[in-house]
């Protein structure tokens, strides 16, 4: 049984991978901020363990942590997936997004990694895969300080995928397109537009499950329609 520590699990992507691996009968700890979402998931999920944290608060990531390796030594998986969403162009949305898109979608995944990393070099194993998105790579024009902090949170995986090679540490980059969650609410599109997120955490899933000689480095998936557009709202 293999120790798997997902961020933002209560909902969406991150529910998705927890139930997943969870159903292999792996430990799976999940995190989140909301303590309500989090009793929902154990009430559905027997043995999942929840640990309550908001990956931008610094101090509540180190305290996460050191609750987990005091616990457990280390992890055999990081899901760095917690994230938020907000649409908005450079020129138009306020002052302060870069930073709240920054602090929510890279620099908790960035400190998490970097306290459970230690753990894993001196196993010689282990896996960190983050949860990028198509924005990772494609600009668009409603994009903005979302779209920089996806870039950056995937430049983060590519580099510490070299550094990780001689290491046996395996870190993947999961770029998924639009993906039926929460982040979508309100949108006026029907579910088959996107993706379910039970796909995605399949993919999580597949790449978890090659030998330790092999590695996905990116996993790009996107609606089968293609990239939700203007087009969408005609
Ligand atoms: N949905 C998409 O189309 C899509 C596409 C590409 C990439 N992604 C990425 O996939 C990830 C998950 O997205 P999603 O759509 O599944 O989101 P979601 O349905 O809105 O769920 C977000 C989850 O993260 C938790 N969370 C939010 N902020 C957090 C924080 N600061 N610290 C800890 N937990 C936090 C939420 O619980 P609490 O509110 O209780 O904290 C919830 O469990 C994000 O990184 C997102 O950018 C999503």
């Amino acid at each position: 049984m293999s120790v798997i520590l997902v961020t933002g699990a209560s909902r969406g992507i991150g529910r998705a991978i927890v139930k997943r691996f969870a159903r292999e009968h792996h430990h799976v700890i999940a995190c989140a901020r909301g303590r309500q979402g989090l009793d929902a998931l154990a009430a559905e999920v027997p043995g999942v363990e929840c640990l309550a944290c908001d990956v931008r608060d610094a101090a509540a990531v180190d305290a996460l942590a050191n609750a987990v390796s005091g616990r457990h030594g280390a992890v055999d998986l990081l899901v760095n997936n917690a994230g938020a969403f907000q649409p908005g162009s450079i020129a138009g949305e306020a002052d302060g997004v870069l930073e709240a898109m920054l602090q929510a979608n890279l620099f908790g995944a960035y400190r998490l990694t970097r306290r459970l990393l230690p753990a894993m070099v001196a196993r010689r194993r282990g896996m960190v895969l983050n949860v990028c998105s198509t924005a990772s790579i494609a600009a668009y024009p409603n994009g903005g300080s979302y779209s920089i902090a996806k870039h950056a949170l995937y430049g983060f995986t590519r580099n510490l995928r070299e550094e990780m090679k001689p290491h046996g540490v395996r870190v993947v980059a999961l770029l998924p397109g639009a993906t039926h969650t929460d982040s979508w609410a309100g949108v006026p599109l029907p579910p088959e537009r996107f993706m379910p997120a039970e796909d995605v955490a399949e993919m999580a899933w597949a790449a978890w499950n090659l030998s330790p000689r092999s590695v996905v480095e990116d996993i790009l998936l996107r609606p089968q329609r293609g990239d939700i557009g203007e087009a969408d709202f005609q």
